[in-house]
């Protein structure tokens, strides 16, 4: 049977673009949802000439009648949820149509403290998180001790619960890094208003999820992160703590494998990075400074000045095999307008004088990886009002087929510029 559904998913170092690309295919889509990260993804959207950042709330709220899923595989902060919620409602997006899985872990304030306190006691060795609490959530997800949404639907044994939750933490946070405790009442109280706020919104997602799927609906899965950062694919240990690759919607939405019809690779036109770890085609020149100001390549979380490189083909292959990827998004093309030269690194040399088109998996051997560039012409003209295939440069289409050649997968979108308009259909998705 054949799927009315796509998973998007980041190919590279995370932002990739893949809130654009959401937002832009959500325009046909019946539901989107994010199954994995938290708010440590940072999706920007730009649309009607406004600019929205996202990071729990899937990207397809800016289409009204979308019905938005956070999934079981998400962890779930609830400040940073209403904070949100209360931005996008300011700004006259309609929010009714959110529901968050029952199954999801919630993140705590232990969580970000614990995050913050473990990359300061690392100093130069830290990974270079967003301070969210990601990883401490999920640690607490894979030695079962965290707490889930539904665990908020009974509000006083919800505190109960939280209330040795905090008591077991605060012996980590005294006893292992030596800082002062959280304030349990506090927490309670505050926690507890937010189940209230959450339990209109508690769903078993995954139920309503399988239903519009065998409906014959249209949903689109939301990446979050990218391969990269995967905590098996990517350059262990500075990865993300969760799946942000195709099998993430499996297991966090809770779906079948057959279920994904398209797996949408979001490709960056070059390569960026945000946090520590090898990245072997980053370019600490002035090449890697105009990329980064014509990129405009700072976090959309964090702020955080973004590692920038020429195009990885090695990563992005690895990606490709690693997901069963069927089609390409290119995206911030553009950005390489200014430049008589551009490179696209097709291989590794490896410290031992070998050449390889595999991703190493030791980052002792990937540290020490040079990259191996084919030199393409650049377009020199400005691209960010193209509006099909055919009108591009020669120059460009040459370079959006050389990436095709590289990764081993089509490139069904190519896309010019942040706004809904700035995008070229090649071959149809969903
Ligand atoms: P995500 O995390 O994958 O959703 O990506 P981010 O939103 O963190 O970063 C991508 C950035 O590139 C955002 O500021 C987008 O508005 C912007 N963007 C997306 N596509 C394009 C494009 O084709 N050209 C340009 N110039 N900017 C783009
Ligand atoms: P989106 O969805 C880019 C990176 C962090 C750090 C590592 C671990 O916007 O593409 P974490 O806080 O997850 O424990 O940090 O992962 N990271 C991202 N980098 N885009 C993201 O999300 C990211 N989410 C996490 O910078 O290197
Ligand atoms: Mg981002």
């Amino acid at each position: 049977m054949n799927y009315n559904t796509a998973a998007i998913i980041g190919a590279q170092w995370g932002d990739e673009g893949k809130g654009k690309i959401i937002d832009y295919l959500s325009a046909r889509a019946d539901v989107v949802v994010r199954a994995q990260g938290g708010n440590n993804a940072g999706h920007t959207v730009v649309a009607g000439g406004k600019k929205y950042a996202l990071h729990l709330v899937p990207s397809g709220v800016l289409h009204a009648g979308t019905l938005n899923i956070i999934g079981n595989g998400v962890v779930f902060d609830p400040i940073g949820f209403f904070d949100e919620l209360a931005t996008l409602e300011a700004a006259g997006v309609d929010c009714s149509k959110i529901y968050v899985s029952d199954r999801a872990h919630i993140v705590f304030p232990w969580h970000r403290e614990i995050d913050r306190l473990s990359e300061e006691a690392a100093g130069d060795g830290g990974i270079g998180t967003t301070k969210r609490g990601i990883g401490p959530c999920y640690t607490d997800k894979a030695a079962r001790t965290g707490l889930r949404v539904c665990d908020m639907l009974d509000v006083d044994l919800f505190r109960k619960k939280l209330a040795a939750s905090v008591d077991e933490k605060n012996r980590i946070i005294k006893n292992i890094y030596h800082a002062e405790p959280l304030y349990k009442e506090a927490i309670v109280e505050e926690y507890a208003g937010f189940a209230e706020r959450v339990k209109p919104m508690i769903a078993d997602t995954g139920v309503m999820v399988y239903d519009a799927i065998a409906a014959g609906k249209s949903v689109l899965f939301e990446g979050a992160q990218g391969v990269m950062l995967d905590l098996d694919l990517g350059t262990y240990p500075y990865v993300t703590s969760s799946h942000p690759g195709a099998g993430g919607f499996v297991v966090g939405a809770g779906i079948g494998p057959h279920m994904i019809g398209e797996i949408v690779g979001i490709v960056k036109a070059y390569t960026t990075r945000v946090g520590a770890g090898p990245m072997v085609t980053e370019l600490l020149d002035s090449v890697g400074d105009e990329i980064r100001e014509a990129g405009h390549e700072y976090g959309t979380t964090t702020g955080r000045p973004r590692r920038c490189g020429w195009f990885d083909g090695v990563a992005v292959r690895h990606s490709v095999r690693t997901n069963g990827i069927t089609g390409i998004a290119l995206m911030l093309l553009d950005v390489l307008d200014r430049f008589g030269e551009i490179h696209i690194c097709h291989a590794y040399e490896t410290p031992d004088g070998g050449t390889t088109e595999h991703f190493p998996a030791s980052l002792d051997t990937l540290g020490a990886c040079k990259p191996l560039y084919k030199t393409m012409k650049g377009w020199e003209t400005d691209i960010s009002g193209v509006s099909s295939y055919d009108e591009l440069p020669a120059e460009a289409r040459a370079y959006v087929e050389e990436v095709e050649r590289v990764c081993g997968a089509p490139v069904k979108i190519v896309s010019v510029g942040p706004g809904r308009e700035q995008t070229i259909i090649r071959e149809k998705i969903l």
